[in-house]
């Protein structure tokens, strides 16, 4: 059987672009046992004058797996809708399997109904389904079990937290963690906490809000458990407007807490309602580290750490096309 080469595909602007080329890298590079061939392309992916997406594939993708790197830092809209065109556009060019590298999942916080509300993970699911794509890997999803809505093709939730943060953290910061505790800044994300303490062999303190009934305005935070001079690590799966990371920091340090780590996969980093970025909240905070990854693309900025991902994905994309375990990588 001869096997085509696969191609790692991105768009041919934006911020993805210089994370696929990593990604290939990693994969022509590749020493361990690593007989494929992996070419990187590049997709247009453009406006028209009236802000409707363009998408054209510029090469014969013809009988080729394609790996369709995303860039996770466009809008949600228009990160949903170029998705959608670009896997059409694949299949149409009689691409031979379509899969999708979505390091940082939309809408993975709208899983559920809340009253007349729409299951916007299922719906983003059933659009990915039916544009043709066979694969999708994303890294730690908001909720695991969104993978459900995924029935009916490939789909891998790669682990990022307890692969390459946990090994970045305790590569740079051992001092740190000598004396250190995890922490959950809400009760959404004590589970996640307490797999990072499993990790790191380290205690877990948690944050008890006590909400107003009616209006479900904190009214007051209290911690329970030991933190007076201990460093504080605080866990959790997203950074959006930074409002419950810093509100964890700020009475972690009311309670006596020494140096306060802040630790996330995805940094959204956006503005609150109030125009407050997350960003500014974070520099203002006695967090003094963010360690998030570049699951959507950005740079070190400040407090904030950018830890790279390209080297894990394409050590996964070399595992699934070369028909190897994936679930290995998280027992070395
Ligand atoms: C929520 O359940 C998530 O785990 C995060 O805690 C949340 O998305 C963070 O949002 P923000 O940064 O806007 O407080």
């Amino acid at each position: 059987m001869v096997y085509k080469p696969v191609l790692i595909l991105a768009a041919h602007t934006g911020a993805a672009k210089d994370f696929a080329n990593r990604i290939y890298q990693k994969l022509a590079n590749h020493k361990n046992g690593c007989w494929r061939k992996y070419l990187l392309k590049e997709i247009n992916i453009d406006f028209h004058p009236d802000k409707e997406i363009k998408v054209e594939i510029l090469e014969n993708v013809r009988e080729h797996e394609c790996y369709f790197i995303h860039d996770s830092s466009l809008y949600p809209q228009d990160w949903k809708e170029s998705l959608l065109q670009v896997n059409d556009a694949l299949m149409i060019s009689d691409a031979a399997v379509i899969n999708n590298v979505l390091p940082y999942m939309c809408y993975s916080r709208q899983d559920r109904p809340t009253g007349r509300t729409p299951i916007s993970a299922a719906l983003l699911a059933e659009n990915i389904k039916s544009s043709g794509a066979k694969r999708v890997l994303t890294t730690d999803l908001h909720n695991p079990a969104i993978s459900g809505f995924y029935r009916g093709i490939s789909f891998e939730n790669l682990k990022l937290g307890y692969t390459v943060l946990i090994d970045y953290i305790k590569e740079k910061h051992g001092d740190f963690l000598k004396n250190a505790v995890v922490v959950p800044p809400d009760e959404g994300a004590a589970r996640r906490t307490s797999g990072y303490g499993k990790r790191l062999n380290l205690s877990s303190v948690s944050i008890e809000k006590i909400r107003d009934g009616k209006t479900n305005e904190i009214l007051e935070m209290k911690i329970i458990g030991d933190i007076k001079g201990k460093n504080a690590l605080i866990v959790d799966d997203i950074v959006s407007t930074g409002g419950t990371l810093c509100d964890a920091a700020h009475i972690l340090k009311e309670k006596g807490a020494n140096s306060i780590y802040a630790v996330a996969t995805h940094g959204v980093l956006c503005k609150d309602k109030y125009g407050k970025s997350a960003k500014e909240k974070i520099e203002a905070s006695p967090i003094e580290q963010l360690i998030i990854t570049e699951s959507i693309p950005r740079k070190d900025d400040g407090k904030i750490k950018i830890v790279s991902i390209s080297d894990f994905i394409g050590e996964v994309i070399k595992r699934i096309t070369h028909a190897e375990s994936i679930s290995e990588l998280y027992e070395i």
